[in-house]
């Protein structure tokens, strides 16, 4: 597998201060404790580690080992065995688990990750191969909530832009983001995530994470799935019961 962009600021990704509320959704389409989750980009387990108890089985694949690296001892922690969950490296993209899943989820926009058609028909090949008969996927993206010109014109900016501060033993986390540049055409935009630890004044570490965010507008997110020949089943705006486009996610559940 390629480099792992993520080794230096995974440490600091259970640290948002704002994440997203998105468990309990997750959990109600549970719908049986003996149903199989299959997990895309599962990270530090921030959604498997709470659905582990919800469920039959979760098996939660991510290309980053070290977010991987954080989510095993979360695991162990929980007292959460192999026979409930399972969490390897691997590229959402391109796998074969030799087995079906009655759910499919990719929590927190893991596809706006995917930078190419050939990377998103890889991730949807990859669904089509693993749905049962009688399960169901469930993917998200961010809701851009501004037109395609006004995107190009507005997101890059100069300089960095403060996102949180965290007071931490003997000193501070800040984090930065940056936004230098995007594929105009394409609408992806390549963010830079930056984390700096202070003790007192003194910076003792800087992790800097460059990633792609590819964009999807309400409709053609929609018939991205439909034109992979799945069946929308359910529609949403956030995980707030916001109605599909008007929220800030945009939230589709879909079968085969
Ligand atoms: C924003 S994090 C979300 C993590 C977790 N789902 C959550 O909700 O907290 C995106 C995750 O997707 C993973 N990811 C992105 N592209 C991937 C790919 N092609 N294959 C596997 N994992 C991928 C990243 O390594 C990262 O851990």
């Amino acid at each position: 597998m390629s480099e792992d962009i993520r080794a230096a600021a995974a440490k600091y990704y259970d640290l948002d201060p704002n994440p997203l509320d998105d468990v309990p959704f997750y959990e109600r389409l549970i719908l049986s404790p003996q149903a199989y989750v299959l997990e895309l980009g599962c990270g530090t387990g921030r959604v498997t580690v709470p659905l582990a108890a919800s469920c039959g089985y979760i098996h939660g694949i991510d290309r980053s080992p070290a977010m991987i690296a954080i989510c095993r001892p979360k695991l162990e922690k929980a007292k959460i065995g192999a026979e409930k969950v399972r969490v390897d490296a691997g590229d959402i993209t391109n796998f074969d688990l030799a087995r079906k899943f009655d759910l499919i989820i990719a929590p927190y926009r893991v596809m706006q990750n995917l930078e190419t058609d050939r990377e998103v028909a890889g991730l949807f090949e990859c669904i089509r191969e693993h749905l049962a008969h009688d399960g169901s996927c469930i993917l998200n993206v961010f809701n851009p909530r501004r037109d395609p010109e006004s995107m190009r014109r507005e997101w890059r900016v100069d300089g960095e832009i403060f996102c949180w501060e965290m007071l931490v033993d003997g000193g501070k986390i800040i984090h930065h983001e940056r936004r230098p540049r995007m594929d105009a055409a394409k609408l992806v935009l390549y963010p830079e995530l930056i984390y700096r630890r202070y003790e007192r004044e003194t910076l003792m570490d800087e992790a800097i994470l460059k990633i792609a965010m590819r964009c999807y507008y309400p409709g053609q997110f929609e018939k991205l799935i439909v034109d992979y020949g799945f069946q929308i089943m359910n529609r949403w705006g956030g995980y707030q019961n916001e109605m599909y486009g008007q929220g800030p996610e945009l939230v589709i559940q879909f079968r085969l």
